[in-house]
């Protein structure tokens, strides 16, 4: 995302957890002929989230797009089987921390001529799916990453709603099965191919949609 970002022209700030993996990302990016800094973020950290959109604040005085992309998915067994102490690490980074960070820069996407919010979702979030027997991840049954991802949709419809009115669009992206390390690089479809969505929905023009669920072939169903 942030390389393609970064070839559309968008300035791009790694947020990351792990301050030498931001700084390494932003030096690839810049290296490319990018325009990339890095900002220390744990999403879970409170302080560290402060402090983040203060440091942006004080270097940019605003931002425009805000990609919601941290998250986590935790060896997980039968849904009937997780308790609440699962579920609440995996809400703690994948909807605490969304909510968290969202709210910390919010102040400096309002100083934007057109914000953009995406939060990165997933069509394991979504009931409508799970409820259809042919639907091809319906044996994914994650009781804390799935229905994670459904409050992210959910926390998307509302700020969607409440931020029209600033001018801010608030989609969630689902990416489709990515390999990366979250599933093992165990798909044989790029990240980059699954950047496509969430970048096109951090570059929405003023008349592009807000409060959807989108991938590579548009909506997706609740
Ligand atoms: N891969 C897929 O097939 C797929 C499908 C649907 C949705 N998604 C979503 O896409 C997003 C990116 O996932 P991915 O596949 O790229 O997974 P990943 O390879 O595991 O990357 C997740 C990223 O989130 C960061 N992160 C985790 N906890 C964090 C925290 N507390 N504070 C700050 N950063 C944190 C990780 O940082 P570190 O590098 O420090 O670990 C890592 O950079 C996630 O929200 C995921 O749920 C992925």
């Amino acid at each position: 995302m942030c390389r393609q970002l970064g070839q559309a022209g968008v300035r791009v700030l790694v947020g990351a957890r792990n301050p030498d993996r931001g700084a390494e990302a932003a030096r690839l990016l810049n290296a490319e002929g990018g325009e990339a800094a890095s900002v220390r973020m744990d999403v879970t950290d409170a302080a560290q989230v402060t402090a983040a959109a203060e440091d942006v604040a004080r270097s940019y005085g605003r931002l425009d797009i805000l990609v919601n992309n941290a998250g986590v998915l935790l060896p997980e067994s039968r849904p009937s089987e997780s308790g609440a102490e699962l579920v609440r690490q995996v809400y703690e980074t994948n909807v605490f921390g969304v909510v968290r960070v969202t709210q910390a820069m919010l102040p400096l996407l309002r100083k934007s001529a057109g914000g953009r919010i995406v939060n990165m979702s997933s069509s394991l979030a979504s009931l409508q799916l799970h409820g259809d027997p042919s639907f091809e991840l319906g044996d994914f049954l994650m009781l804390g990453y799935n229905s994670s991802k459904t409050a992210l949709n959910a926390l998307t419809v509302m700020w969607a709603k409440d931020l029209a009115e600033a001018g801010i669009k608030v989609n969630a992206a689902d990416p489709g099965y990515c390999a990366t390390a979250m599933t093992g690089y165990a798909s044989p479809r790029f990240a980059a191919e699954g950047a496509r969505t969430p970048v096109r929905l951090a570059l929405l023009p003023d008349d592009g949609p807000s409060g959807g669920l989108f991938g590579d072939n548009g909506p997706i169903p609740w």
